[in-house]
């Protein structure tokens, strides 16, 4: 696989809208990035990776109206709601974008005056058939219905016919240019089908693209022609480099630009492998290395969609199931590129077979006899056979075939490979049968260098699961007692011998519990908007001291972050205290001046109940309360051992 030179890799999801909360389409990119992240940082490699929410424009504005609520405020809430998924995902993002940061709004507004002055915009007057849902005018061969007006192709919806004056980008002047470059990148787009469909529809012709509008106010707007806001898309492509520096951090621009791949959906293919590339042209940048489009994830075999009802939550089955199993089911059920399926019977079926089965039981069933027949401490090993080397054989052809897979992108196939060796592992247990070596003393020794071996195989596999099943991957390294490697090991340094015998096992539970498809199904339904299903309670009858999973969750807590603070007057005991909470300030009275003063608390950081009812203390209003020890009757508050954004949730 061809590497770069510059050992830096970044990686970019499209930003998301915010007229909607996210669901199980947004998590699939997000979570093909993240694993793509993950592993390149395991190679050693700079990461930098990006998502955000895309926040200006027509579509934002109608439905913040519709909701009583001003774009802004609309952004803010549902911004909240994709960190929240993002960080329940263990999706590990380098930064959070908003297209409303006065940076991104100032760096899109000096490119669109370089072009301006260049001669790659120009001003116009634009007439033609625009969807407001899709943000789009039209392609000029759709053709009109027999009523006079146009469908959308994509959302099916009445388009409205509009003329204004408008800025254009001279897209057509660069149709060759596209040509000629898809033709010396040929891996520019990918799958290659998605690559031929791009190409044909820039050979039909490009014609300008306008790029403003007047009748849209959310947006930035046209430097030195503010009654123009410009275009959400030009906007939002931008944000690929507005994040990483353009305009205010060159350096770190430089180390990371070209983006290595931005990962997409096939519907918004043509913005990103057409529009995007012309623009960085004009703009003299260089272009991305490639631009992945996805498919589309079907429910039951048809198109998700709100007024079906049949929009799939993650939060849904994140509560079931945890993470690593959606993301393990997302990744592996197809390559990328192709449609999926999500049903509940495919979906728990993945499960219990892939993961309750082959990894969870492979990994109780050894830690158990290792903890059963040696208390946990491997002795030293010795004996060993061919069907022993075999083993370790298949560990490295396989680790050398999983690089190649996740330097390929190809996730599925790189599952897959891990899923045969494991079942290899299985079957060298079921082969060598240590429960009836056990039975014999003499065979001590062949005893310890079966499970040694299969040990070895279970740290192995964990770490090229990892990208993919972080959770599991740190699960399986505390309970085989193994020291978090440093960055480097996945390609330099993972051997098979390298797991320590003396290290102390731990007995395993079911790692993956198996899932019962009755469990789904009951609640198939339920509609996104709703707050997040709690969790059933496994236990028999909960005594009175206990509160259930579902009432804690009802208390939000988050990290709070001071950015004032000042005594109370005539108190001995309060401190009126300014708090950042990522997307709000506020204010909140706190009973610790007896253990702080106010220059004590600037800048640090700690947990409050963001959800508590408001109350009256002194007179002042107090929005929340921070968490602190009780010590003889002064106030300890918990701090955080490093930064934190502001905001985050505590679980
Ligand atoms: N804001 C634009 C992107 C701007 S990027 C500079 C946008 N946002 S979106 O929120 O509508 O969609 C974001 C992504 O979610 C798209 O890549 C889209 O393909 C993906 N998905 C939305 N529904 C999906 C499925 N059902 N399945 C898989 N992905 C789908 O477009």
């Amino acid at each position: 696989m061809e590497e770069k030179a510059k050992q830096t890799f970044y990686v970019t999801t499209p930003i998301y809208y915010v007229n909607d909360v996210p669901h199980i389409g947004h998590a699939y990119t997000t979570i093909i990035a993240d694993a793509m992240a993950r592993y390149q940082r395991l190679k050693g490699n700079k990461v930098f990776f990006l998502t955000g929410t895309d926040e200006h424009g027509q579509k934002i504005e109608k439905s913040a109206a519709e909701k009583g609520l001003s774009p802004q405020e609309l952004a803010d809430r549902v911004v909240v709601r994709f960190k929240d998924l993002w960080q329940k995902l263990n999706i590990s993002y380098d930064y959070f974008i908003r297209t409303t940061e006065k940076f991104h709004e100032q760096g899109v507004q000096k490119i669109f005056k370089i072009l301006l002055d260049k001669g790659d915009i120009y001003k116009g007057s634009y007439q033609g058939w625009y969807c407001i849902s899709e943000e789009n005018f039209l392609s000029e061969d759709i053709p009109l219905e027999a009523e006079g007006y146009k469908i959308c192709p994509d959302c099916g919806r009445k388009a409205v016919l509009l003329e204004e004056e408008s800025y254009f980008f001279r897209l057509s002047a660069y149709q060759q240019a596209l040509l000629d470059f898809y033709q010396s990148h040929p891996r520019f787009v990918r799958p290659p089908g998605r690559m031929n469909e791009v190409i044909s529809f820039v050979r039909q012709g490009l014609k300008d693209l306008s790029i403003t509008r007047t009748s849209v106010k959310w947006g930035i707007p046209v430097p030195g022609d503010p009654k123009h806001t410009i275009y959400v898309w030009f906007d939002a492509l931008h944000n690929y480099v507005t994040a990483i520096g353009y305009d205010w951090n060159p350096e770190h621009f430089a180390t990371f630009w070209p983006a290595d791949v931005h990962l997409i959906g096939k519907d918004i293919l043509r913005f990103h492998a057409i529009f995007w590339p012309a623009f960085l042209m004009a703009a003299g940048f260089e272009l991305p290395a490639t631009v992945f489009s996805h498919g589309w994830w079907l429910k039951d075999e048809a198109k998700m969609s709100k007024s079906k009802g049949n929009v799939l939550d993650p939060y849904f089955i994140l509560n079931k199931v945890g993470a690593d199993a959606l993301r393990y089911f997302l990744l592996r059920e197809i390559p990328i590129g192709q449609d999926g399926n999500f049903s509940h019977q495919g979906f728990v079926h993945r499960i219990n077979s892939d993961l309750a089965n082959d990894l969870g039981n492979l990994v109780q069933r050894t830690l158990t006899m290792a903890v059963n027949y040696f208390d946990g401490l491997l002795p030293a090993v010795t004996e060993e056979y061919e069907i022993d080397l075999e083993l370790t054989r298949q560990f490295d052809e396989t680790k050398n075939k999983v690089y190649d897979l996740y330097n390929d992108y190809a996730l599925n196939r790189a599952l897959e490979e891990i899923w045969f060796f494991l079942n290899a592992v299985n079957k060298y247990l079921a082969d060598n049968e240590p429960w009836k070596l056990a039975g014999q003393a003499e065979k001590r020794d062949r005893l310890a260098r079966v499970l040694y071996q299969a040990l070895c195989s279970i740290r192995g596999a964990s770490y090229l699961l990892y990208p993919v099943m972080p959770e599991t991957a740190e699960k399986i390294w505390n309970l085989l007692g193994e020291e978090r490697k440093p960055s480097t090991i996945m390609t330099s340094q993972l051997n098979f011998y390298d797991f320590q015998p003396v290290n102390k096992i731990s007995r395993a539970k079911a790692i993956f519990p198996r899932i019962d498809l009755a469990e789904f199904t009951g609640d198939t339904n339920k509609s996104i908007e709703q707050t997040q299903p709690a969790i059933k309670m496994e236990t028999k009858e909960s005594k009175m001291e206990y509160i259930t999973y579902e009432e804690f969750k009802k208390m939000d807590l988050r990290v709070a972050k001071v950015i004032a603070a000042e005594r109370v007057e005539g108190t001995k005991k309060l401190l009126k205290l300014q708090i950042d909470l990522g997307t709000e300030q506020r204010q909140i009275i706190a009973g610790v001046a007896e253990t702080y003063s106010p220059e004590d608390l600037l800048n640090k950081e700690f947990i409050i109940i963001a959800n508590l009812q408001p109350a009256v203390i002194r007179g002042i209003e107090s929005q929340g309360m921070l968490l602190a020890a009780e010590v003889d009757g002064l106030a300890i508050i918990p701090f955080f051992d490093r930064d934190i954004p502001p905001g985050t949730k505590v679980k």
